[in-house]
């Protein structure tokens, strides 16, 4: 890649010193709190990551706003918005798995996500992209594979904290997939999950209410390594992060004619 603009760097700095502090909490938490359910979790770490990437933003760029996962909307009139996730994987964190991400996201005027970068510290993988630049895992390029069929392929999903009314449409999906491909995956990070899709390790992903910070970055990440990445009916990914599908392209089509099924349609 031609050297990154000042925005990913300063990006990619910032998420690598966030993955350091996860790090020193990583296999030792003692301090849990819970949030809205018993099982939707923060930690500490959670907590100085967030902490530490919104000082460094508002000490480099004070006029950006920002908009991050347990501090909510720091909003400013600036055409530049930050959005985070500055842990996510909580869940797989609390429990040793060292399947959780820092994700960083930069979109200009509310349309545009100019740059993004996803660090996993427990595996030193770090992810980004900017617009129309490619995409890149520890400066290598990266791309999506190239099955073309839905019977070749391994996917990711990832099912809400809500067990509501909507609850079986994790499951049935999940085994209308199931007998049609080489598996599903269900990994707990969904940031990474959407890395996974642009370095090639899963041919695609969905997932249904998710938030802006969990998508922001990996959305860039995966388009920039080729995927297609839309809502569940192949129209404009909504950034709310309230549907997403990412593939390799090949097996979008398949993959739409799944999810906008009559009986899944109905909840969305
Ligand atoms: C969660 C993860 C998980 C997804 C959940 C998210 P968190 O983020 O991305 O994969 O299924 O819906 O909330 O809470 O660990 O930041
Ligand atoms: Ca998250
Ligand atoms: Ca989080």
């Amino acid at each position: 890649m031609n050297k990154p603009s000042d925005f990913l760097e300063f990006a990619i700095n910032i998420a690598k010193e966030a993955g350091r502090i996860q790090m020193s909490y990583f296999g030792n938490i003692s301090s849990l709190e819970k949030k809205s359910t018993n099982i939707d979790l923060l930690t500490k770490a959670d907590l100085e990551s967030e902490d530490y990437i919104i000082k460094q933003i508002r000490t480099a760029y004070p006029e950006h706003s920002i908009l991050s996962e347990e501090a909510g909307d720091i909003s400013t009139d600036s055409e530049y918005l930050w959005i985070i996730d500055p842990l996510d994987g909580t869940t797989n964190f609390t429990h040793n798995l060292p399947i959780f991400a820092v994700s960083i996201g930069l979109v200009q005027k509310g349309i545009r996500t100019i740059c993004g970068v996803v660090y996993n510290p427990a595996a030193d993988k770090c992810f980004y992209a900017e617009h129309n630049k490619g995409a890149f895992l520890n400066n290598k390029p990266i791309n999506c594979t190239s099955s073309k069929t839905l019977s070749d392929s391994l996917l990711a999903t990832g099912f809400p904290y809500l067990h509501d009314k909507r609850y079986d449409l994790s499951f049935d999906l999940f085994k209308d997939f199931y007998d049609r491909t080489r598996g599903i995956r269900r990994l707990g990070a969904a940031a990474l999950d959407l890395c996974f899709v642009a370095m090639g390790r899963f041919d695609g992903f969905y997932e249904y209410e998710l938030k802006s910070w969990d998508i922001c970055a990996g959305a860039l990440i995966a388009k920039e390594a080729g995927a297609k990445v839309t809502d569940w009916d192949n129209s404009a990914l909504p950034y709310d992060g309230s549907r997403i599908l990412a593939t390799n392209g090949l097996i979008h089509k398949d993959m739409v004619k799944i999810l906008t099924k009559d009986k899944y349609k109905i909840y969305y």
